[in-house]
């Protein structure tokens, strides 16, 4: 039986390098305009898409147009004063994820004193479940993401001491799959963006022992495919975002060699918008600020010169990750 196997076919004339000034206008740019109807339809990651943006731009030693104390303005009216959680835009119910974007903006931007940090690790301790396991928020929602996000997030406060470590992996453990791949919880299917987030939880907690090295490394090294890109299973067709939740763990479990890196790099060219600026997660399809940061991530891990080295467990400048004395573990 013919296997059958979705990929793309890229075209010929490819720029082979960054586009540096036309993604910063992009960044700057997109959704700076409050009455826009794109704007007012992303209120509900806005504070995750300024932690994709501002990466994007940090990463190309860039700044933002519109300065940062007006962002770290911003970020300050998302605490809800009563659970300590951020959310995603001003009003909204707070969230693990958008509480660890913002985070993530104000140690880069070193101010992190902006906001209450008691309230943030408070709301953080309260959202660990018996079973060692985290929720997004007050709503329950159960996912190897929050345990990253909680251990991320805490890590960069130096509070990792508020949670039970040993019940969160034991739960991260227990989400494991025969292939050597994670889910989002016990049984779930493995899948590349819950592996980035398991393998960078437990390069965070110093316990890469409990992953099956070689057979994770082979499954995620298969998920590329003859066009060079990745995908984030099998039989789906390559993103670009898989260029960062691939590549990031094998750089966390030391194999990046392990897969075809021009090939790859080739494919990352291939999804810039030469006329717009920005990343989109195919060539040819509309760019945004998520795949911008993961495409320019990825070239950084790919040793892209003139981007900021990006530390692989954090998704943010290895400079940064440094000034914090933050050590996660990493594999050689
Ligand atoms: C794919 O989602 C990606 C994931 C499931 C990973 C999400 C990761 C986080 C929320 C943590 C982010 C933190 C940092 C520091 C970057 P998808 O819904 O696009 O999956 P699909 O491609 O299968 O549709
Ligand atoms: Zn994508």
């Amino acid at each position: 039986m013919a296997l059958l196997l979705k990929d793309i076919k890229l075209g010929d004339n490819i720029v082979k390098k960054v586009l540096f000034e036309k993604h910063i206008d992009f960044i700057n740019d997109y959704g700076q305009d409050e009455n826009n109807y794109d704007y007012g339809m992303t209120d509900y990651l806005r504070v995750s898409g300024m932690y994709w943006g501002l990466t994007a731009l940090e990463l190309m030693n860039s700044e933002p147009v519109q300065g940062k104390d007006k962002i770290v303005e911003y970020i300050k009216q998302c605490q809800d004063p009563q659970s300590g959680g951020l959310s995603a835009c001003i009003g909204h119910d707070p969230h693990i994820l958008h509480t660890l974007s913002a985070i993530q903006i104000l140690v880069m931007y070193d101010r992190l004193a902006a906001i209450d940090i008691e309230g943030v690790v408070r709301y953080i301790q309260g959202l660990q479940q018996s079973d060692g396991s985290f929720a997004g928020d007050k709503w329950g929602e159960i996912d190897t993401r929050f345990s990253f996000c909680a251990v991320n997030a805490l890590s960069l406060l130096k509070k990792m001491d508020v949670i039970d470590i040993e019940k969160a992996v034991e739960f991260v453990a227990s989400c494991k799959n025969f292939d050597g791949g994670f889910g989002s919880r016990p049984l779930s299917e493995s899948h590349a963006g819950l592996i980035y987030c398991c393998v960078g939880f437990l390069s965070i907690t110093n316990r890469l022992d409990i992953i099956d090295q070689d057979t994770l490394a082979w499954w995620l090294c298969e998920r590329q495919l003859p066009s060079g890109g990745l995908n984030g299973r099998p039989e789906k067709l390559p993103d670009v975002c898989y260029s960062w939740w691939v590549l990031s763990s094998l750089a966390i479990l030391g194999r990046l060699h392990w897969i075809d890196t021009e090939a790859l790099k080739t494919f990352i060219f291939a999804c810039q918008d030469t006329e717009t600026g920005g990343f989109a997660d195919r060539p040819g399809d509309v760019a945004d600020p998520f795949h911008t940061l993961f495409g320019l991530a990825g070239l950084s891990l790919l040793g892209y010169d003139s981007i900021q080295k990006v530390n692989p467990t954090y998704c943010m400048p290895q400079h940064v990750i440094d000034k914090q004395e933050l050590k996660p573990q990493r594999l050689n």
